[in-house]
Order: structure tokens, then sequence, then C-alpha cells
């Protein structure tokens, strides 16, 4: 099967998962659960996750899956074989509270490269797809990034995790972003945030995120002309391309400041490598 092809399976499976979505807030039956503490879930995270989990395993055996709700152990990371990265709602606090910034994300990788995504965004009415070295597309049509090379004019999305202990420590990096650039965004959806900057609505995105978070959208920010990376060293063992701490995306004039900012705010803290 082609990358052509396989973006095309995956395209239509995430058109249904964000069918549901659509029924399940007009029909605003389902209920809301917390893990880990904090982190919200909801009935239809787990049944768009079970719905895509079912139609993979029988048309793609073969593959391994880590997906937020169901699979969410790292373990596959290391498969040399096909792996799909699934985070079946990106946004489940907005999702929870009526809000549009919504989506799903499904990625393909094969030896722990990102192959193929799309993120789909239902109340948008936005598909963003990408196939490695091919280019990125929005409903179809060919996107690039910004070109915006000057901090003070550029637009940066970041997000912060569910757990509140973790935050005070972000709370420098952003200081210094809301210092120098622009302005910031938290728009409560990694994968929008990538795909955001992929078509140059945004200028730049960092974030701690986990693989399902985050891997359809970075290869559709890398194929649109984003530059991305790691603000530190990744830990050997992990492709790069799945390891979620510390993520830096931007236009690619603005990746080496934004670097350099997040790394001085990091140091003012205390905390260089956080
Ligand atoms: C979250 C969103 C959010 C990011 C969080 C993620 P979820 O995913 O991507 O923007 O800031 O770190 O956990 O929980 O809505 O799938
Ligand atoms: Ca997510
Ligand atoms: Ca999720």
């Amino acid at each position: 099967m082609t990358l052509e092809q396989r973006l095309e399976r995956a395209t239509e499976l995430a058109r249904q998962a964000g069918e549901r979505m659509v029924q399940a807030r007009e029909e605003q039956g389902f209920a809301h659960h917390y893990k880990k503490g904090d982190e919200l879930v909801t009935d239809i995270d787990v049944a768009i996750d079970t719905f895509l989990a079912e139609a993979l395993e029988a048309e793609f055996p073969e593959d391994a899956r880590l997906t937020e709700e169901l699979s969410p152990e790292r373990g596959v990371i290391g498969t040399k074989g096909g792996l799909w990265v699934i985070d079946p709602i990106d946004g489940t606090v907005n999702f929870a509270h009526g809000l549009r910034h919504v989506a799903v994300s499904i990625a393909w990788c094969e030896r722990g490269k990102i192959q193929m995504g799309v993120v789909h965004a239902p109340f948008l009415g936005e598909t963003f797809t990408a196939i490695r070295g091919k280019g990125a597309w929005l409903n179809g049509e060919s996107i690039s990034v910004s070109e915006t090379d000057e901090m003070s004019r550029a637009l940066v999305a970041t997000g912060f995790p569910y757990n509140r202990d973790s935050r005070p420590p972000l709370l420098k990096r952003l200081s210094a972003m809301l210092l120098v650039c622009q302005d910031v965004r938290r728009n409560g959806s990694a994968a929008l945030d990538l795909c955001d900057v992929a078509c140059g609505r945004l200028d730049a995105y960092y974030e701690s995120v986990s693989p399902w978070d985050f891997a359809a959208g970075l290869l559709i920010a890398r194929e649109a002309g984003a530059r991305t990376g790691h603000l530190y060293r990744c830990p050997d063992g992990i492709p790069d391309e799945l390891y979620g701490e510390n993520i830096v995306v931007a236009s690619p004039a603005l990746h080496a400041p934004l670097k350099r900012l997040l790394e001085e705010a990091d140091a003012s803290s205390g905390l260089p490598g956080l």
C-alpha cells in the first residue's frame, strides 16, 4: 500500500471520528471522568479510540498502535514495523466545554519516522494532511509556514500540563515570551497548534506533550516548512521524532531565537533541562 493510499484511509477514518464528536455534542449525553487526578476524559474519547482501534486492527493487523486511551504504553515506540500514533480527541477540555478547537490526530510511522499524518477538526471543517517529503495540505490545498522573522511580530502558542504542580516552572518561559513576542495563545489542542504553525496563522509553538498529541501535527508543520526540534538533547533509545519533551516548532527564522529565549528563561529559574 502506498503512503497516499494509507493517508486516504486514515483521512476517511478521521472524518468518521469527527462525525462522532459532532453527534455527541449535539446529543450532549456523554459522561466526564478524571484520570490521574486532574486529567479530563469523556466517554467519547474512549469510544473514538475504540472505533479507530477496531478499524485499524481489521485492516492493518500487522501494525502496532500507540493511542491515548486504549494503548498508551510507550514500549511500542521502538517497533521496527508500522506504528499508528493516535489521539482520538485532542482538545478534550475544549470538547467538554463546547469550544470548537478540537481534533482527531492520526499518524503512521515506520522505524521511528513519521511517514504520514492527518489532523481533522470537525467543528472547524478543517482537515490537515501531510506525507513525508511530499508536502502538507489544508482541505487539499498546499500550505506553508509564515515568513515572520522578528520575535516582536511572532504569535506563539503553547500549552500547560493537567498536573497543576508541574505548571509553576513554566511561568518563566511564559513571561519571557510575553515580554518579547507579539502575544501568546493557549488554544487547547497541541495538534491544531502545530497545524496552525503549518499554515502560517501562528509563527511558533513550544510545549512538552505526548506522542499522540504531536506526531501528525509535527509532520504537517515540518512538511509546510517549519523548523522542528527540542530545547535539550533527546535521550538515547527513543526516536527524536516521537520524543515529546520540550518541543520547539517555528517558522525557520524564529526557531533559533525562540530556543535561545526559552533556554535563558529556564536558566533564570534555575531549571535548565526542565
Ligand atoms: C492536550 C492538548 C493541550 C495540551 C495538553 C494535551 P488532550 O491533549 O493537546 O493543548 O496543552 O498538554 O494533553 O488531553 O486534550 O488530548
Ligand atoms: Ca492530546
Ligand atoms: Ca486526547
